[in-house]
């Protein structure tokens, strides 16, 4: 990573608890690529959040390292940006304690993630459920990071971040720098293509609502020629048209082109057109990344010298904020 101080730090991590969806890649992973000439990027896989849903032990170390091979096949640069694994990292899950001590319990239950999760893993509300967005605070807040790139569900675990901040700065003085969201405009939501009120997720318990960016081509194909619409037969976006908003959502992030662009585009024709119209056009933005993953999978021993490396650098800059916590908090250094 350069190091020019000039630039302003971009921190963002992604769970790998299952296949990176479409969902993932539009909403936040794209716009890591794009920022990182721009700014000192700093990702992680967030390996400590994941185990706040049970995992079963041998899929989730092949998840970890196929998302970590999947975020580099997506344009992740390992040699401009620093990208970590935030369980080799020590300091998250310090920081993260220290803060719990600093954050409300009214506010920890306002987070709807919270609300949702709890619904439906009803069997395991664990601890680590509920205080979550305490340990992506403490992520986000140990880089002193300026813009945070996510999707529109983490906009509130941002806006939690920035209420513990200031709250630790109003009684220790400038200890955190206070982060921004960086939402796209477009593709900050994307839904799940068979329940389009739902948002596309990791854990579909429908596979064909879910797009992940290792789907081959066919099935990706499948996936959209399968997609909710309406009995309109009308490509327009429009309230109540959550299907066809949604497939042009993801269509226009895909190639550029704006509502208008794309109504006009398929004026007079079917959904069919429209749908395989949309396919294509995510078939050939996930190809690339696909065949990239899979050599990067195949060579295990290039993954780990990137994490190790990563991971350390990881730890040198937030021991810096962690170190500067304690001494505010109080403890015997
Ligand atoms: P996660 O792993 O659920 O999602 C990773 C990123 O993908 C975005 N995203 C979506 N964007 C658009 N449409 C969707 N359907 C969709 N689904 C997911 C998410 O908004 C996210 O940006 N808590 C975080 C991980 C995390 C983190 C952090 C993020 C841990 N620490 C610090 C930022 C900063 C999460 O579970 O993301």
């Amino acid at each position: 990573m350069e190091n020019t101080p000039k630039k302003e730090v971009v921190f963002s991590a992604i769970q790998p608890s299952g296949t990176i969806t479409l969902g993932n890649y539009l909403g936040a992973v794209r716009n890591w690529v794009s920022l990182q000439d721009e700014y000192n990027c700093i990702y992680a896989l967030a390996d400590l959040h994941t185990i706040t849903v049970r995992q079963n032990p041998a899929q989730f170390r092949k998840n970890i390292i196929d998302a970590y091979a999947s975020i580099i096949a997506c344009g992740v640069d390992v040699e401009k940006s620093v990208f970590f694994i935030q369980s080799h990292v020590h300091t998250h899950a310090e920081l993260a304690w220290i803060l719990n001590c600093y954050t409300q319990f009214g506010e920890l239950s306002r987070m709807t993630q919270f609300k949702d999760k709890s619904a439906k893993h009803a069997d395991n509300i664990n601890a680590g459920l509920f205080t979550y967005p305490v340990l992506m605070a403490g992520d986000i807040l140990l880089y002193q990071a300026d813009k945070v790139p996510v999707g529109a569900d983490q906009k509130q675990h941002i806006e939690i971040t920035c209420d513990i901040a200031k709250r630790f700065n109003g009684i220790y003085g400038d200890v955190f720098k206070i982060p921004e969201g960086f939402i796209p405009k477009n593709g900050a939501r994307v839904m799940s293509l068979q329940n389009p009120l739902n948002k596309m997720s990791k854990s579909d318990e429908n596979v064909n609502g879910c797009v992940h960016l290792l789907d081959p081509p066919e099935v990706i194909m499948k996936k959209f020629k399968r997609a909710v619409t309406d009995s309109e037969a009308c490509v327009r976006y429009a309230e109540g048209k959550d299907g066809v908003n949604n497939l042009m959502t993801i269509y226009s992030a895909v190639t550029g082109k704006t509502f208008e662009q794309i109504e006009n585009e398929f004026a007079g024709k079917g959904y069919g057109d429209f749908k395989t119209a949309v396919g294509e056009a995510v078939v050939e933005e996930l190809r690339p990344i696909r065949e990239r993953y899979e050599q990067l999978v195949k060579d295990k021993a290039y993954l780990e010298e990137c994490y190790h490396k990563a991971d350390e650098i990881a730890l040198k800059i937030s021991s810096r904020t962690l170190g500067k916590v304690m001494k505010k908090v109080g403890y015997v250094r």
